[in-house]
């Protein structure tokens, strides 16, 4: 589907394809294959202009993800990748519009906590563990529902989906790229 194994090309996933349903499988040891998996998904995030992208969006069902912060704050310098992203804690709740590399030209309001903490490794296998509000909170939260299978359309109301329905089957009809 586009995708070359073991090279540094690899395609955005769209809605409809069964590896975002997918729960990813927990890194246990963090070898070549995973650092050249982490590369060529910031690539394609930063190809993208995204916000963020986990693993499952370049079809490896791994607990890997991307969140671009130089794209929402300059003094950022470079973007932070986190493999078996745990939430562990929130609290709070903001509404604001939300898309999805795996959702081209679908934005939507979403509800999530204002602010997190989230547990993780980093590519060096050091242990991390970070606060996140807002804007990069709501990142985080993003991609760790993609590893559990989860979409951001998910977490709108049945009849909000419902008016998207159209925009869906598009999307969906765009596998095989
Ligand atoms: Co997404």
């Amino acid at each position: 589907m586009g995708k070359t194994d073991g090279g540094t090309n690899y395609s955005i996933r769209y809605f409809g394809d069964p590896v975002l349903r997918r729960k990813a499988e927990e890194v246990r040891s963090i070898d070549e294959s995973l650092v050249s998996l982490a590369e060529g998904m910031m690539e394609v995030l930063v190809r993208a202009k995204g916000l963020g992208l986990a693993a499952p969006q370049v079809g490896r069902s791994v607990s890997l993800c991307i969140v671009n912060l130089p794209a929402m704050d300059q003094s950022q310098k470079k973007p932070l990748v986190i493999i078996n992203p745990k939430v562990i804690g929130s609290h709070g709740r903001l509404v604001h519009q939300e898309g999805c590399l795996s959702f081209p030209e679908l934005y939507a309001e979403v509800a999530r906590p204002q602010k997190v903490g989230i547990s993780g490794v980093d590519l060096s296998g050091r242990e991390v563990e970070l606060e996140a509000d807002e804007l990069l909170a709501r990142c985080f939260l993003h991609e760790i529902d993609h590893l559990n299978g989860v979409l951001f359309i998910d977490h709108l109301s049945q009849l909000k989906r419902q008016l998207l329905k159209s925009q869906l089957r598009r999307i969906s009809q765009l596998r095989g790229d």
